[in-house]
Parts: C-alpha cells; structure tokens; sequence
C-alpha cells in the first residue's frame, strides 16, 4: 500500500479550497497544516478543512517534521520565496501557476528542486480537462497528422480579478498573459507534442483597466493601482518549424469571451474549451466531434492526485517544472518583445 503523503498548505485563499479538496479526495493524502499571513484565514480554511494546524507563516508551517509536500497557494510574487524555503526543508512541491513572476526565477526553482532531489510541479491543472485529454489522445494517435500550426486563446472581455493581487506588476509580474494566458499557452504547447521555443513577437496593450467606470464580470476592480496589460497578442515560433499566435486579456473589446485553444495539423485539426474535431474524409474536411465527454471533472483536483501518485510513489512529476520553465520563457519573451518593439529570440 502507498504511504500517506502529509501535505502543508501555503496561502489561504481562493485557490487553497481547490487544493485542500483534492487532498480529501486523495486516499493517500492528508492535510496537517496550512498557513497565510493573515492568521484569521488560515483558521477558517483549517476549520472547513479540519486541518489540525493553523499558523500565520511559512517558517512556523515548514518546522513540522512530519509534513512531506506542500502546496504554494500565495500570490505569483511569493511563488519562488515559498518553493526555495519548503525545498530547503527537504519537501515537495505542487507550486501554482505562473511558476514564478519570471523565467530566471523560475530557473532558480528548477535548480533547487533538483539538488533537492524533490519534486516539483506546476499547478498547470487544465491539462487534465477532458477536452485537452481527448485532443492529446488524438493528436499521439497521429489523427491530424502533424501540428503545424494553433491559436492560444484566453479573452475575458471584462474580467479583471477584483480581489487578490491580480492588478498590480510588481506582485504579479503582468496581467493577463502571466495569469490566464500561462494556462491557455501552456495546454496549447502541450498538444503541439511541446516543442522548442525559438523566438516571439509580440505586443501588449494598456488602455482600458487603469480607467474608472467599466462593468466587470468580477465586479468593480482597483483601477487606481493596475497596472499589467489589457490585453497581449504574438505569433511564437518553435524549432520544428511550428508557430502559436497568442491572444489574452483582461479586457478587449471583441464579441466573445474564449478559452481554448485550435491545433493544426496536416490530416486534421483539434480544438478545446468546447472540444471541436475536423478530419478530412473521403476528401471532404468533416466536423467529428465526439457527442460526449466527462462531466464535472474538477482539473484541480486531478492535477493533486497526480502529484500525490507521484509523491508516494517516487515517481515523475506528470507537470514538472523543468518542462513548464519553457512556457514561462514564452511568456517574458513576449513581454520583453512589446517592449522592445521587435522579435525577440528565447533561450
Ligand atoms: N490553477 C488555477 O486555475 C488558479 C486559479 C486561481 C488562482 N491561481 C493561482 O493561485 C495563486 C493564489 O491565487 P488566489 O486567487 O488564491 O489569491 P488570493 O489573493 O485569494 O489568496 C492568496 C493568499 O495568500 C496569502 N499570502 C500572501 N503572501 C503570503 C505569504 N508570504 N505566506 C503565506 N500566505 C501568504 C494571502 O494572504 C492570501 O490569503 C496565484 O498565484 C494564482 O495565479 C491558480
């Protein structure tokens, strides 16, 4: 029988229910101690939960032996402080998504995790939606032939988070694109069989989020202090000759809010958020989509069973962050290409 993984929480916040209900879907899993610099919230979360230790910090969580894993739940700009100190302290880690507010330190965290010897997982948990796992099937069955092409989207028209840390730079490292689009890209580049970034153009735009009197689907938000990007576009290009165009917002003026993504290929194309098929037969490109897929899978809680699999049975990461780094990578060359008004190589 695998060992039970004792896990310690990091954060209290919105995601954290996520994560402490996939622990308690998890028969090899317990939760012993979550923490959040606000106290009051640990303590809430640990009442719900019935988690046995409530602190108000990392340190205090990180002294209990017994704790083999934790998940980092705090805001992008603590992503790598929690992951170097819990790996320090001999733990595995499943860390949110983006890894880290940016690629250096990012790489940071892979340098640690394998001296460590740990593990380290990114919460890139929409991988494990139904239509990206029916469209993954297809495409390593050859179905649409080669990708050669795809489109990452993740449009909310009006949807800028109006709680968190979700507005401002220098806690989130960007807007939209480090946020949403992190998901959007990285699902995307996944199905595309992952292949090697060479280069980005892009652009980001600032014209609507740091003005008073627009209507969210999140409520009113702090424009006073957002400062990240509207809105993000750019076309990616890869080794094997294969190109992404990116598209993310906060806010855009477009007709549809989407998240998804369409791959490319050769014989067929694929896409998710809803699940579309085309292939051509008898010479005819023809709509297959499949009538039915799994209902009510909870991505979250799919992605920590796979790290607790993973955990107790010594086994590889299915998202690890030595594979994730390169969509971070994506994401600053496109932001470091807006800025420089220029493609932009990534190495
Ligand atoms: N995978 C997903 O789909 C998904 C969805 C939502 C959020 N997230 C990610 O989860 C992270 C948190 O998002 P959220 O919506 O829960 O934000 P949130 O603001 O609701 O919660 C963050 C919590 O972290 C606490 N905190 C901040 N610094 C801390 C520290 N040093 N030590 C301990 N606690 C600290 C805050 O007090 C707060 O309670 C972000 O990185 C976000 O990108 C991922």
């Amino acid at each position: 029988m695998a060992k039970t993984v004792k896990v310690g929480v990091i954060g209290a916040g919105g995601i954290s229910g996520m994560h402490l209900g996939g622990y308690q879907n998890s028969p090899n899993a317990k939760v012993v101690a979550i923490c959040d610099i606000d106290l009051d919230r640990a303590e809430k979360r640990a009442k719900e939960f019935n988690v046995p230790h409530a602190f108000d910090s990392v340190t205090k969580l990180l002294k209990l032996s017994e704790i083999d894993a934790v998940s980092i739940c705090t805001p992008n700009y603590d992503h790598k402080r929690s992951t170097l100190k819990a790996l320090a302290a001999g733990k595995h880690v499943l860390c949110e998504k983006p890894m880290a507010m940016n690629a250096r330190e990012g790489q940071q965290m892979v340098d640690a995790a394998r001296k460590a010897r740990k593990l380290l997982q990114i919460g890139l948990n929409n991988r494990f939606g139904p239509d990206v796992q029916f469209a993954k099937k297809i495409i390593d069955e050859g179905k649409i032939g080669k990708p050669y092409y795809a489109r990452s989207l993740s449009i909310r028209r009006r949807g800028v988070p109006s709680w968190g840390v979700f507005g401002q730079k220098k806690l989130q490292g960007g807007g939209p694109l480090i946020d949403i689009g992190v998901h959007s890209i990285d699902f995307t580049w996944f199905l595309m069989g992952c292949p090697r970034p060479v280069a980005v153009c892009g652009m980001t735009y600032e014209t609507i989020g740091n003005t008073p009197g627009h209507v969210g689907q999140f409520g009113p938000w702090d424009y006073k202090t957002y400062d990240v990007e509207d809105f993000a576009v750019a076309m990616v290009r890869f080794a094997n000759g294969a190109t992404m165009m990116v598209e993310s917002a906060f806010c855009a003026n477009l007709p549809e809010d989407t998240f998804g993504c369409h791959v490319v290929g050769d014989k067929g194309g694929v896409g998710t958020g809803p699940l579309n098929v085309q292939l051509e037969i008898g010479g005819h490109l023809t709509d297959c989509t499949p009538a039915r897929l799994p209902r009510g899978v909870k991505t979250h809680h799919v992605a920590v069973a796979a790290f607790v699999d993973s955990v107790a049975k010594g086994k590889p990461s299915l998202i690890p962050a030595s594979e994730v780094i390169w969509v971070q990578k994506i994401i600053d060359g496109i932001y470091a290409s807006s800025k420089a008004r220029k493609e932009v190589r990534i190495k």
